[in-house]
């Protein structure tokens, strides 16, 4: 029996108006669990909610760690565009020379998979991506991290206001995969007005504060996992629990009940890339 859970927000409802486009973010993609989901739930919230353009965080979608380059394929023949990454990105590292074999290939599938752009120059891969959707709305995806709690990189708030300077499309997505709330809000206070929406990863729990700021920009501080949520955050509860108690070393395995797939949707002008609402959901398989 499958069971659908569904928050509706105070944000308004779609408004149904046929030039708005709806875009879909799918928070981050955990496991065989989170694919299975993926696969099972996708293809039908893509179709009732009429959704143009469909971002995933991947970053652990290949076992928990990492995404291998026949992974990212699998979630692209599903349905996804562009997919975003964080911390875990070279987990697998057989996505690095996927991503370099995107260099000079703007058309390759390869190219929609996405590092932070703050990471350091000459890291292999592109941090920021810009396509266009079936209707022909030019849209760009950018991908950072964060900085508090995480390792050290480049300024995420000032490469956002460099990268913009550069960006042609209106409709701009921002994946800000970081550890503390007041970060990612303070980024979407930062780009309000600048960009379509700032959709929040990494911390795998979402948060109920989906809201569009007053010039336009939606923001969710995180969107949640995609993935089992009878874990940790991903992960076999008793492995968790038993390093807390003791601080040795453990492998972690994937949980593999009670998944969910978490994301926002996101409706926009696509003329002016303003957001006119975002909606919080959360679809549970049983
Ligand atoms: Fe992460």
């Amino acid at each position: 029996m499958r069971v659908t859970i569904k928050f509706q927000t105070g944000s308004s409802a779609y408004s149904g108006a046929t030039a708005a486009l709806r875009i879909l973010f799918v928070g981050d993609i955990f496991g065989r669990p989170g694919r299975s989901i993926v696969h099972e739930r996708l293809p039908e919230l893509q179709k009732q909610y009429n959704v143009e353009l469909t971002v995933a965080n991947g970053e652990n979608a290949a076992g928990g760690f990492g995404i291998t380059p026949q992974i990212a394929e699998e979630l692209f023949e599903l349905g996804t565009d562009v997919i975003t990454t964080g911390n875990h990105v070279w987990d697998k590292r057989e996505i690095i020379d996927y991503m370099n074999s995107a260099n000079g290939n703007e058309a390759s599938l390869a190219r929609r998979v996405l590092r932070p752009a703050n990471y350091p120059a000459g890291t292999p891969g592109f941090g920021w991506y810009q396509g266009r959707t079936r209707s022909g709305v030019d849209y760009a995806v950018i991908n950072l991290q964060g900085r508090v709690f995480m390792t050290n990189n480049d300024d995420p708030f000032r490469l956002a206001d460099e990268l913009l300077k550069s960006i042609s499309a209106k409709v701009i997505l921002v994946d800000f995969h970081a550890e503390a709330t007041s970060e990612k809000v303070a980024l979407g206070w930062h780009l309000d007005g600048r960009v379509t929406a700032v959709f929040g990863t990494h911390t795998h729990v979402p948060t109920a504060d989906e809201r569009v700021l007053p010039n336009g920009t939606a923001v969710q501080t995180d969107v949640g996992m995609t993935g089992p949520f009878a874990g940790v955050i991903g992960v076999q509860k008793e492995l968790i629990v038993q390093k807390f108690l003791t601080n040795m070393p453990s492998r972690f395995e994937p949980a593999a009940d009670d998944v969910r797939l978490c994301g926002a949707l996101v409706e926009c002008d696509p003329a002016t890339g303003r957001a006119s609402s975002i909606e919080r959901i959360m679809l549970k398989q049983e």
